[in-house]
């Protein structure tokens, strides 16, 4: 049994209406944010969730935590289905599921030390004794490299870089043994030098707890220390699903090649064909017919433009939505 398991998970916002437009008998519209996305995480794996903005990416992440009620479909955390659980239910498995959020200002109270922030869902949850939990809250603080711990136990958000509050979220998002975490963005906000000792510290950490993750990005290159497995969305939907390898080496779906081709290339020898897609990511409360992808790809055929895809597996549990295959 996997750690995740999400099936045919939809939510739909509904657009606000006037009051003027419900008189009239207008239609209700709605933002199909998420329009039936399925994909499984393994205890031990981080999946990747990569895709550019208004994709879904974050939608997805706040349904499986249950941050959002979903429309439809259903999210398994651990064999527990998550939307069955009651509110006392759903407080008391918190502990359990956490979310790494990418403006750690906007995370952390600005009046709070980092120790009793880091020590919060420990206070939450009623876990272990007072002596336990600063014990706990150390030990953490050093592992995320914010060293020595007592001192920065006693500091205040303002007093740290960018970098170092990250860590403190990151912190207090493990300090309760998550079974499963979501890092939205977590390294957006990090200027890039930063950012690469945030991934390499992801990384330990991933191996030392066995993390079960679903890490979502709109910049593909952040996937490379900490992606067993990347799902790339568009438009509310996962177009491709495979392996770190199968995604970088041999990406099928044109949306997925069209990513792999931003990436920028370390080495200045190595000359990629570039292929950016045209236009804008169209809105998804008209979302296109048949393939949603097909206005921008330069592949399309007219069997694109009426029947929408299905994902297929392509080889080695490799999965495609698109015609070409
Ligand atoms: N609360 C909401 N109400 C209405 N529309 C929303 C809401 N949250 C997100 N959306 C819309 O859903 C789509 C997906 O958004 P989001 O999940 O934030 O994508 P991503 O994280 O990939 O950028 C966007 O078109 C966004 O405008
Ligand atoms: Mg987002």
């Amino acid at each position: 049994m996997a750690m995740v398991e999400v099936k045919d998970l939809k939510k739909y916002f509904p657009v606000r209406r006037t009051f003027i437009d419900a008189i009239l008998g207008k239609p209700q519209l709605y933002v199909k944010a998420v329009d039936g996305v399925s994909f499984d995480i393994e205890e031990g794996e981080v999946l990747g969730l990569v895709g550019e903005s208004g994709s879904g990416k974050t939608t997805t992440g706040r349904l499986v935590l249950r941050l959002i009620e979903l429309t439809d479909g259903s999210v398994k955390i651990d064999g527990k289905d998550i939307s069955k659980l009651d509110v006392e239910e759903l407080r008391r498995f918190r502990r359990h599921i956490q979310l790494i959020f990418q403006d750690p200002m906007a995370s952390l109270n600005p009046y709070m030390r980092i120790g009793d922030a880091v020590k919060h869902p420990l206070d939450i949850h009623n876990i272990g004794s007072p002596k336990d939990r600063k014990r706990m809250v150390l030990e953490m603080l050093e592992r995320v490299n914010l060293t020595p711990p007592d001192e920065f136990y006693k500091r205040y958000p303002k007093e740290l870089s960018g970098g170092q509050r990250q860590r403190v979220v990151i912190a207090r998002a493990l300090i309760t043994k998550p079974k499963f975490v979501v890092a939205d963005e977590a390294v957006a906000m990090l200027d890039v030098s930063i950012r690469s000792q945030l991934l390499k510290l992801l990384a330990d950490l991933k191996k030392d707890f066995n993390l079960t993750m679903l890490f979502i990005t709109h910049d593909l290159a952040t996937t490379k220390y900490v992606c067993d497995r990347i799902a790339v969305m568009y438009l509310g939907k996962i177009v491709e699903i495979g392996s770190f390898e199968q995604i970088y080496r041999s990406p099928k779906h044109p949306y997925t090649k069209a990513l792999i081709s931003a990436v920028p290339e370390p080495d200045p020898k190595k000359k990629k064909e570039k292929f950016i897609p045209q236009g804008e990511v169209p809105n998804p409360i008209n979302p296109p017919p048949g393939c949603r992808f097909h206005p921008r790809c330069p592949f399309a055929k007219d069997i694109c433009k009426t029947k929408e895809p299905e994902l297929k597996d392509v080889g080695d549990g490799q999965m495609v939505a698109c015609h070409l295959y």
